[in-house]
């Protein structure tokens, strides 16, 4: 990425996610004009939407029907309307420090700094304007705590449609479902009449040509994908299970004007196929691999304390010995070092989130020039930030 001035830095941003190809893949942008040949929205179906979906549904076996939106948050807001209407019910579990998009049922956060380790940490709403009555239907459990869970739906028995999880979170460091916590689940939401709704907006062709859900051997009953799908381009994907998705048209409203715009499809179509049949996903997790090799070895031999949390396509890092299971265990490491740091990286021409929150992203488009770039700049980042102190950083303990 070039700035204004003429810098060029390393992006571990990528847009928060989508350029898993790396930006400007010159494969997809000529993809891109050809679907602008044939039109851009026609208000019928086109033989490329079936394309794109018949991969889509071979790739993910939990996806036995597609449709298609422009974004993460237009494909969860209608995937909660769709178990809603589904099971007949108005409530739904969510994940504490997860982020599933702008739209008021998901706009719920909690400000974990501000929180005193004593009590229930306080939920707010991501923004004004939203209806505070909303929040009665939202039920917050800690990621990984399988009894929760079950407490949970016990409690709200018959009142809730959905589990809406993301086993990777890519808004909360990439904090991970431990494999036995996402089958649990999986088991409860069977044993309580609940939708299971994985969010592949970050994950979804990513971590796996199958998703997180090919990656934990876990099936959706519906799941979302977004971002890398079109490699930057706007579409989202709304999949699942038929009994669910023949809903869709028959009671429950889904779709928009620009839904399959013939630009955005063509995109997706040749970043899927590059996905799915070239080594591209291989070479993004070897690279996140030798990153997080790099950044260890700098860590270790000045003795910080610290572990990588999710994938290594996006991974967090973390300054505490154990990895976070869920997030009110971000709040226990040293996350101002991690923002003091990011701040030097910043001028080293690394960029990476200001946020120890948001993972860091790789692409097919980085390579070993670029690792070295990081690493050099990586050394210097943490020796400044020891040396500084930096914006109130403590040492890691
Ligand atoms: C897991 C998850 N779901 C939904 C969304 C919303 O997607 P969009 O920004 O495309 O609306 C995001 C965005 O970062 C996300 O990470």
């Amino acid at each position: 990425m070039t700035d204004i001035d003429d810098n060029e830095y390393v992006d571990y941003r990528l847009g928060y996610g989508p350029a898993i190809l790396g930006y400007a893949d010159p494969r997809v942008d000529e993809a891109a004009r050809k679907g602008m040949d044939v039109g851009g929205v026609f208000a019928l179906s086109t033989e490329r939407e079936l394309a794109v979906a018949e991969r889509i549904a071979r790739m993910v076996p939990a996806a036995e029907l597609v449709r298609f939106s422009n974004s993460g948050t237009e494909a969860v807001m209608a995937r909660l309307r769709l178990a809603r209407a589904y099971t007949g019910r108005d409530d739904y579990v969510i994940l504490e420090g997860s982020y599933h998009g702008l739209f008021d049922a998901a706009m719920w956060f909690t400000p974990m700094d501000k929180w005193n380790e004593v009590g229930e940490p306080t939920v707010y709403p991501y923004s004004e304007g939203v209806p505070v009555g909303l929040r009665s239907f939202a039920h917050f459990v800690q990621a990984n705590d399988a009894n929760q869970l079950e407490d949970v739906f016990k409690r709200a028995a018959g009142r809730i449609a959905c589990l809406l999880i993301e086993p990777i979170m890519g808004n909360c460091l990439g904090i991970a479902a431990e494999p036995e916590y996402l089958r649990a689940a999986r088991a409860l939401c069977d044993k309580h009449g609940v939708v299971l709704l994985i969010d592949e907006v970050k994950t979804g062709f990513r971590v796996a040509r199958g998703g997180v859900q090919q990656l934990y051997g876990v099936d959706a009953d519906l799941c979302t994908f977004a971002k890398a799908i079109g490699n930057g381009y706007p579409i989202s994907v709304l999949a699942g299970r038929e009994e669910i998705m023949r809903k869709l048209g028959r009671g429950v409203a889904h779709g928009g004007t620009y839904t399959a715009h013939s630009v955005a499809l063509a995109a997706a179509e040749k970043t899927l196929e590059i996905l799915e049949e070239t080594d591209a996903l291989e070479r993004v997790a070897d690279y996140g691999t030798r990153l997080r090799d790099g950044m260890r070895a700098v860590l270790q031999s000045r003795g910080i304390p610290h572990s990588f949390v999710g994938h290594p396509s996006m991974s967090g890092l973390y300054f505490a010995h154990e990895p976070p299971r869920n997030y009110r265990d971000w709040k226990r490491s040293d996350y101002s070092f991690y923002d003091a740091m990011a701040r030097v990286l910043h001028d080293e021409r690394i960029l990476c989130e200001p946020d120890s929150r948001e993972p860091w992203f790789v692409s097919a488009a980085h390579d070993d020039s670029c690792l070295a770039d990081t690493m050099r700049a990586f050394e210097i980042a943490v020796d400044t930030t020891l040396r500084t102190g930096g914006a109130g950083h403590r040492r890691p303990a």
